[in-house]
């Protein structure tokens, strides 16, 4: 039976504490601030993040992305002072993309020691040593002429071919001196192409971050816009995952550590924490999201009509990422948050 608190009588000055049917006080940790943040079981720090840069090949200025306030490709020459700011504020990896000046139906930019991102590696390397991890995205879709991330025969994207150019471009971004890899072009078999071809290669000690799950989102919209890399024809949906499916993505990322991975990412991230949550119990690898540009643009679009608050929305999706499950978290608010975390 319910206790009728309201005629209840007890010898406590409280008269709804009651030896056989305590409240439960949940509040008294809750008083204060300083209280709170005792408590407080996730804790975001820059040292989780990692800043996505755009490197555009053949111009002398940073360009603005509308679909991205406040992100900018970024010429060469301007890539040690961009990478200075982010490393002073504490954080300690990057993840590169390139927009080179040519794309051919190969995508040989792709794979050439003087691409864009094999250049930009060289540079960040030779100036900051080992003071910033550099992860290059290893993928076709910006340095193909139809946009898709792999090689195309007879209008399909071909999985064999593609896996021996990832392999290509994997090994040239290892000799430029990427810490990590990642290739997100979602064909099978890329993770066994490229480890083989890095090992064959001298390069055992490159490792492999797996885009393992990554969904066909439409939240990848502004990154197309920033990083020119929209599919002439057809969409992706025939090598990036169905948005309903968690089984398959467990799959994924089963046959990617089979494959030899290092570390396992899912992508997006916000809608897909029931992913992040279960690869994180079901595995011992470490975990990345990837908080994708329509996640940043939904959260900056609505910020600018002053409609809610920038910087407690990042730090609410980013904790929640975190508690999901994320190790690391590839986000454009990057500086933003290790910025705010600084100011605390
Ligand atoms: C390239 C690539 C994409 C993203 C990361 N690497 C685009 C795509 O798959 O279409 C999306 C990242 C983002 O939206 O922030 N394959
Ligand atoms: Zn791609």
């Amino acid at each position: 039976m319910w206790p009728n608190y309201s005629n209840m009588k007890t010898n406590t000055n409280n008269k709804y504490s009651n030896a056989a049917f305590p409240i439960v006080r949940l509040r008294r940790l809750r008083k204060n601030t300083a209280v709170r943040e005792l408590l407080q079981e996730v804790r975001l720090s820059a040292r989780d993040l990692i800043c996505p840069l755009f490197i555009e090949e053949g111009v002398r200025e940073p360009s603005m992305i509308n679909s991205m306030p406040e992100i900018q490709r970024i010429p060469l020459h301007k890539a040690i002072n961009e990478v200075e700011t982010i490393s002073d504020l504490g954080i300690k990896a990057i993840i590169l993309f390139g927009i080179p000046s040519s794309k051919d139906d190969r995508g040989t930019s792709a794979f050439s020691d003087n691409g864009i991102i094999q250049q930009s590696t060289r540079l960040i390397r030779d100036h900051f040593g080992d003071k910033i991890a550099i992860i290059t995205d290893v993928c076709l879709c910006q340095y193909t002429s139809h946009g898709h991330c792999g090689i195309v025969m007879n209008k399909k994207v071909d999985n064999d071919s593609s896996i021996n150019t990832l392999s290509r471009i994997a090994i040239s971004h290892a000799r430029a001196g990427a810490d990590f890899v990642a290739p997100s072009a979602m064909m099978d078999g890329q993770v066994k192409a490229i480890r083989e071809g890095l090992d064959e290669s001298g390069f055992s000690d490159t490792a492999i971050i797996g885009y393992s799950a990554k969904y066909a989102s439409p939240l990848y919209g502004p990154f197309r816009d920033a990083a020119h890399c929209t599919p002439e024809y057809g969409d992706r949906r025939t090598y990036q995952m169905p948005f309903a499916n968690i089984r398959e993505a467990m799959h994924e990322i089963d046959e990617d550590i089979h494959e030899g991975v290092d570390i396992i990412m899912i992508k997006p991230a916000i809608p897909y924490l029931d992913v992040i949550y279960k690869a994180k119990s079901s595995t011992n690898l470490p975990i990345a999201a990837y908080s994708v540009s329509g996640e940043y643009a939904l959260i900056k679009a609505a910020a600018m009509e002053g409609w809610i608050d920038e910087d407690a929305v990042m730090t609410e999706f980013l904790t929640s990422i975190k508690r999901a499950g994320a190790d690391i978290i590839i986000t454009y608010h990057a500086k933003k948050m290790a910025q705010l975390l600084l100011n605390r």
